[in-house]
């Protein structure tokens, strides 16, 4: 980690068969794995020598979700990667502590990908993390949780397929699948508070997570830590978002990661629906053995309320559901729902490769004011990391008040307050959109420029 960086960083992305504890081996995409990427482990102020080498038999392309990089590294859906070949982008992380990740963006085919497996994480570090009195022996007092929901048919292989209807609310598997494993036992997990980095990379769910005992405590969010930690029963986490928590070990022998896979689905409609579907995430089994000692933090960060005034530009986007496309038959071309076909859109427009949205001027803060239907949609910008200003049903909760660059949308508007400093010319743009995999691949996404 602090060591420097020796030689290129080899990223394989491979075709494989993975075993995901059903005891038949699924087709799969893996990263330097038969499933799912490495968790890359970087300090502020490197530069990752990438070498992407394509091998899956298609063309993708990776994107670095989280980071604060200018568009011709971004790994968006204009840096495509032949099968065959390697891209090799020089990636510097200027930002601080947190949690970020890397996935297929290939337009058309991000849903498809993703789930296949071309994901991975990406925490980056600082001198102040390093520091911090907090849990962080990597895989014994400080997981990292990748949080999937998967479909698997009667032998056990994991399955992928589209309707209109899945289309319309992203797929759902009714598996949940932690680091590709169905729930996993963490064991010999010592006393003590343990840290959990914990992302949903589903295509389409929104969770709800809470522990079997005790409370949890936030201290991070997509962006990096909290200003102090949020203590509370549960938090839904949309696709795309990440939350790093506490939980104590202290008084129990073991504990257990729970989610509500109806998580997004809140009050009525979850009675509607089928209500909570709880599920093991993860079991913890504790020793006796002592691990982190200290105690819960009183302050993490010094984070400012967000300033509205900063904003010399306010924008609306409004996201589209229907634009009378027959969704059935997009969905026998499930492998590239490409947003030409224009089922789904922003502001009117589904995504076109070759139109540009928007135009931001670097160094300028806005105010960004996204506006959905009755349907909740996870919404993502590229470049940046954000601050949620209010939302139409009244405040995000607190552990959602932090730097961000997911954002639930749904029950009305939000507004968001963001500033980029990052350059992302015309034929390297920044993306928008919503992180419900299909939603994007179906057009619900647009492009900006910041020059
Ligand atoms: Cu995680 Cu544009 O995506
Ligand atoms: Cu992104
Ligand atoms: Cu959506």
């Amino acid at each position: 980690l602090t060591a420097g960086i020796e030689g290129r960083i080899a990223l394989n992305l491979q075709s494989a068969q993975h075993d995901f504890g059903t005891g038949a081996s699924s087709a799969t995409f893996g990263i330097n794995n038969s499933y799912l990427g490495p968790v890359l482990r970087v300090k502020q102020g490197q530069v990752l020598p990438f070498d992407v080498m394509n091998s899956i038999g298609d063309v993708t392309t990776i994107h670095w979700h989280g980071l604060h990089i200018p568009g011709d590294v971004d790994g968006g859906p204009h840096q495509e990667i032949e099968d065959g070949a390697t891209w090799s982008p020089d990636v510097p992380i200027v930002q601080g502590a947190s949690m970020n990740w890397f996935h297929s963006h290939m337009h058309g085919k991000t849903a498809q990908q993703t789930y296949t497996g071309l994901a991975g994480v990406l925490l980056i570090e600082d001198e102040g993390s390093l520091a911090a009195d907090l849990p962080k022996t990597y895989g014994v007092d400080d997981f990292t949780l990748v949080l999937q929901d998967k479909m698997f048919d009667a032998s056990g292989r994991m399955s992928y397929s589209l309707t209109g209807d899945t289309i319309e609310e992203g797929f759902q598997g009714d598996t949940l699948v932690v680091n590709g494993a169905i729930a996993p036992v963490a064991q010999d997990v010592p006393t003590g508070l343990v840290r959990l980095r914990l992302l949903n990379a589903c295509n389409a769910r929104f969770l709800e997570l809470s522990m079997a005992t005790g409370p949890i405590t936030v201290i991070a969010s997509d962006g990096g830590f909290l200003s102090s930690p949020v203590e509370v029963e549960s938090i839904v986490m949309s696709p795309g978002e990440r939350y790093e928590i506490l939980v104590d070990m202290a008084a129990v022998e073991s504990n257990a990661l729970t989610v509500n896979l109806n998580g997004g689905d809140v009050g009525f409609f979850a009675s509607l629906f089928g209500g909570n579907q709880s599920t093991v995430a993860l079991h913890l089994n504790r020793t006796a053995q002592a691990g982190f000692t200290g105690a819960m933090p009183n302050r993490l960060a010094v984070l400012e309320p967000p300033k509205r005034s900063e904003a010399t530009v306010t924008r609306s986007f409004q996201l589209d559901m229907d634009l009378g496309a027959d969704l059935t038959a997009l969905a026998l071309a499930w492998d590239n729902v490409c947003g030409d076909a224009g089922a789904m859109a922003i502001n009117g427009q589904p995504m076109k490769m070759d139109r540009i949205d928007e135009k931001v001027t670097k160094g300028t803060t806005e105010i960004w004011r996204i506006t959905a239907d009755e349907q909740q949609h996870p919404f993502h910008v590229h470049g940046c990391s954000f601050r949620i200003l209010q939302q139409e049903g009244g405040a995000a909760p607190a552990y959602a008040q932090g730097w961000k660059d997911m954002v639930h949308v749904g029950e009305g508007w939000s507004e968001i307050l963001v500033r980029f400093d990052h350059a992302a010319p015309a034929d390297a743009p920044f993306m928008y959109h919503c992180h419900i995999l299909e939603h994007e691949d179906c057009g619900m996404m647009g492009q900006f420029t910041v020059t």
